[in-house]
């Protein structure tokens, strides 16, 4: 498979760093270890030692060094040799490194050339850090299950209908459907007007009142997902401070699998840590039955087969999901036919 090579990727949460962590991840097919360099700011380098090829994270870590389990060599955060117990550590001695970022209590790695990594093209996920620590709920759902997979799910929310109809499901194939598009990200928005609200809705519009829904799904390339949620009773103007967002972004792990990491916000009941955890179990109970078991079966019955190749079926309800594939392989080939960007990467 080929990956957008020159862009950010969540790689993990800072905090999965913090207190002299190591973390072991494999993004893109590749294996790579996360920590924090002797300034505290996060690294990334190949997870597999150039002497013979033993996995650092089967060594040890301090003061932002990483030293090789098996015969001592040590590497810094930038992937230099910071020690060789065996003669002098030269700068010809190196493991290979990937520019990582910190920003929106997200920790990002640049998969490409890390002379073009640039924070500044992190998406814009204010929204976390707007939000008090106990109303926000992180996790990651690892799923057996190629990204994009991941991405038309997010980007075809009729499947909340079908899928999720006691908690999420119910307003969204019969919405009002637009399709929008800002820079390379793309938005689907589903209005609905005067309608019976989810279940998972109540709390901002109680039964027996009807309600105006909007949802948008945002897209940012590669995988990195915001579905912004707003309610309100119908015949009432709506109340922007009561809208809520939840990041949903997909990174490949191999061709066939993702690490999916979730980050749900609220603005009410933001002090309501009994809430929060009540949230976290029903988003994931929701992913770990329903979503997660359609997906990687989806998964098993297209086995290696290109997507187009076997000819799907195109609802109307496709076309944000079709739109965003059409861009991802757009950049993809952008950046392959852009010698300097040499970005790409196969796994
Ligand atoms: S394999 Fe790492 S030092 Fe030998
Ligand atoms: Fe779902």
């Amino acid at each position: 498979m080929t990956y957008l090579g020159d862009i950010w990727y969540q790689a993990g949460w800072p905090e999965e760093i913090d207190e002299g962590r190591m973390l072991a991840r494999t993004i893109l097919g590749r294996p790579l270890l996360f920590f924090r360099d002797a300034d505290g700011r996060p690294a990334a380098v190949l997870d597999r030692c150039p002497h013979r090829f033993a996995p650092l994270s089967a060594g040890k870590y301090a003061d932002g060094v990483v030293t090789c389990g098996y015969h001592g060599l040590a590497f810094d955060g930038a992937g230099r040799c910071a020690h060789n117990p065996h003669g002098k550590a030269t700068g010809a001695i190196r493991v290979e490194s990937f520019a990582a970022a910190e920003r929106h209590q997200v920790l990002w790695v640049w998969m490409g050339d890390a002379a073009l990594a640039d924070p500044d093209r992190i998406p814009d996920l204010s929204f976390i850090d707007q939000t008090p620590p106990t109303a926000v709920i992180k996790g990651l759902m690892p799923t057996n299950a190629e990204y994009r997979l991941l991405i038309d799910n997010i980007m075809d929310l009729s499947h909340a209908d079908y899928l999720h109809p006691t908690t999420l499901g119910g307003t969204f194939t019969d919405a009002k459907m637009t399709v929008l598009h800002d820079g390379d990200s793309i938005t689907v928005e589903y209005s609905s007007i005067d309608c019976e609200p989810a279940p998972a809705l109540r709390v901002m519009v109680p039964p027996p009142l009807r309600a105006d829904v909007r949802v948008d799904a945002r897209w940012h390339p590669p995988g990195v997902m915001v579905i912004g949620v707003s309610a309100h009773p119908t015949g009432t103007p709506p109340n922007p401070a009561a809208d809520n967002f939840t990041l949903h972004s997909m990174t490949p792990e191999t061709a066939s699998s993702t690490h999916y990491f979730y980050c749900s916000t609220r603005p009410f009941q933001t002090d309501d840590v009994e809430l929060s955890r009540s949230l976290k179990a029903i988003l994931e109970q929701a992913f770990a039955a329903e979503d997660k078991p359609m997906l990687e079966k989806q998964q098993q019955r297209i086995g290696d087969a290109d997507f187009w190749s076997l000819k799907p079926l195109l609802l109307p309800v496709d076309s944000g999901a079709v739109q965003v594939r059409r861009k991802l392989e757009a950049l993809i080939e952008a950046q392959q036919a852009d010698p300097p960007h040499q970005a790409a990467r196969q796994a």
